[in-house]
């Protein structure tokens, strides 16, 4: 995009101001070029580089097996589709839990190489030293909290998170931290939606929750999942707009016999 365009670029400031004004915060995921173009073409406000790619675009069970390299690649195809959203970008497993130093290179790298505009860390107190040096470097951060996939082996399952007093308690405390730290925004994913309201009320940065309810200030989802590419994945805050897994399928059904009856191409598809 020409550095003259006239496109009011997304800022973390101004999501500061949709939550101040009470408007809400549309997020969705991209991991390439085209999908990223349609995506930001429509509108959207904040586009999440997630390491759910990992499970989405690679076909693995968790978000473990992603790397930092990979993670450029789709953000860098998706900072070429984007000329106004926001671009956050996961920082995916193992690239910032062994210390604040790791955690600065590997953040540098993504924005260096990608060109995006922030990243997201999952976690809460253990992640702060990390957070607050990425900050003294001037990348905006946002966090994440509730159900964090990447340590989905010390919770065992992807159910609901933050039930109970005592986690829900210290979900309260980490939010606040992360706000104190710095960070311009954070994802809640999957915890009550009565929990998720207290976080946010108690927080001025914007809240954006997957699986936390209404009364957060703005809604996330996996792209693959709103267009119903994905199939198997259908848990209870997922709202489909589309059925694309039976609308693709359909269409190379369809090539498929027409190659086999000779019907394509016809005449007027060849030179
Ligand atoms: O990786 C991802 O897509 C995410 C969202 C579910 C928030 O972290």
């Amino acid at each position: 995009m020409s550095v003259h365009s006239s496109i009011r670029k997304v800022t973390t400031h101004q999501l500061h101001e949709m939550k101040a004004r009470g408007e809400r915060i549309s997020m969705l995921t991209a991991y390439d070029y085209s999908m990223a173009q349609i995506v930001d073409a429509a509108g959207i406000d904040v586009i999440l580089v997630g390491d759910s790619a990992s499970n989405v675009m690679a076909g693995h069970e968790t978000t473990l097996p992603i790397t930092l390299d990979q993670m450029i690649y789709h953000a860098s195809s998706v900072v070429r589709g984007v000329d106004r959203a926001l671009v956050v970008v996961d920082l995916p497993f193992g690239s910032y839990q062994g210390n604040s130093k790791e955690a600065l290179t590997s953040t540098v790298r993504i924005m260096k190489e990608s060109g995006a505009h922030a990243i997201k860390m999952e976690g809460g107190e253990e992640i702060i030293e990390s957070i607050k040096r990425i900050l003294t470097a001037g990348v905006p951060v946002m966090g994440h909290l509730g159900l964090t996939p990447q340590s989905i082996y010390k919770f065992g399952t992807y159910n609901v998170r933050a039930k109970e007093e005592a986690e829900a308690a210290k979900l309260l405390s980490d939010a606040k931290l992360l706000e104190e730290a710095g960070c311009f925004a954070l994802v809640l994913e999957k915890i009550p939606a009565a929990l998720a309201e207290r976080v946010t009320r108690s927080l001025n940065i914007p809240v954006i929750g997957i699986g936390a309810g209404g009364g957060v200030d703005g809604q996330v989802l996996v792209a693959h999942d709103l267009f119903g590419i994905t199939q198997q994945f259908s848990p209870r805050f997922l709202r489909r707009y589309l059925n694309l897994y039976d609308d693709m399928k359909g269409a190379v059904e369809r090539y498929i016999a027409d190659v086999k009856s000779r019907d394509f191409p016809s005449e007027q598809e060849q030179y």
